[in-house]
């Protein structure tokens, strides 16, 4: 998979050269490009930014900035071309770990009928479509990801709207508050998008049972010791009975959701056995 950024911050984004995403790096899973917008401003203050049309607060991003940036990043021509590529920011461990188990089954998703041959520009922005675990599984299919950073007050629509000439462009939020730019979402989006990449995560049921996967939240998880502090681990879950400590979970699961997010549990397909948790939960 190829992520390029583009932002005003570059430096923003080299919490992507860490951990996991790192590691895919260091496996050649991931390439990650993180571009200057300002290599594209044509002024000599090299300004991205111009005072919205029509009045009001704050700056919108200047298109004439904007259009040959995303130009670029979905040929990899021109600076884009020449930005060195993040290295992992720390050399990882080779031996396997538990949760690095090699040889995950590649899933498919839906991914509808668009020309897949584009690649997807991802536009981060409070007025986006809430970006959703379906979103991260259908994308971490995807060969080459475009992220465009807005800040202030927003991208010119017009670079939006010319952009779905080279690419499959969407408009994504990470929840329904105001962050200052778009960079942190694009972490958020890499992070939940990359770790689903077969062969990044290594042991493949580790994110099948992730929380939303299966429409609930995940329950709690314990460790050892089996006593800490007066609290203990629930008996079942040393019972070695596996098709019980199933069900726990499950049941489990179910009265987080319920407790947390109950609107989540009306698109959930719901058992006899889930409805007695319910009921006695
Ligand atoms: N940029 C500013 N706020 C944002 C949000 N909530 N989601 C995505 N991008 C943003």
């Amino acid at each position: 998979m190829r992520l390029d950024v583009l932002t005003i911050f570059p430096e923003y984004l080299e919490p992507l050269r860490h951990a996991l995403l790192g590691k895919a790096i260091e496996q050649k899973i991931l390439s990650i490009g993180v571009h200057d917008l300002r290599q594209w401003a044509t002024d000599r203050h090299k300004s991205v930014d111009d005072t919205p049309m029509g009045g009001g607060p704050g700056m919108v991003m200047k298109p004439e900035v904007w259009g040959p940036a995303l130009d670029d990043a979905a040929a990899g021509a021109g600076p884009v071309a020449e930005t060195l590529d993040l290295t992992t920011a720390s050399p990882h461990l080779s031996a396997p770990r538990h949760d690095d188990l090699a040889g995950v089954d590649t899933q498919t998703y839906e991914t509808g009928d668009e020309d897949r041959s584009k690649p997807l520009l991802l536009v981060p922005t409070p007025a986006g479509k809430p970006f959703t675990q379906a979103d991260a599984q259908a994308w971490s299919t995807e060969e080459h990801i475009v992220f465009a950073c807005g800040r202030y007050e927003g991208i010119d629509q017009r670079v939006v709207d010319d952009a779905a000439n080279r690419y499959r462009v969407r408009e994504v939020s990470i929840g329904d508050y105001v962050l200052i730019g778009g960079e942190v979402a694009v972490l958020v989006i890499a992070e939940a998008v990359v770790r689903l990449v077969p062969g990044v995560l290594g042991n493949q049921s580790s994110h099948q049972e992730d929380s939303f996967s299966d429409g609930l939240l995940e329950g709690p998880s314990y460790t050892k010791p089996r006593s800490w502090r007066g609290l203990d681990v629930p008996e079942v879950l040393t019972s070695g009975n596996h098709a019980l400590i199933d069900r726990w979970r499950r049941d489990q699961s179910l009265l987080r959701t319920r407790a947390v997010r109950p609107e989540l549990l009306d698109a959930v397909e719901l058992s006899a056995a889930d409805r007695r948790a319910l009921e006695q939960g």
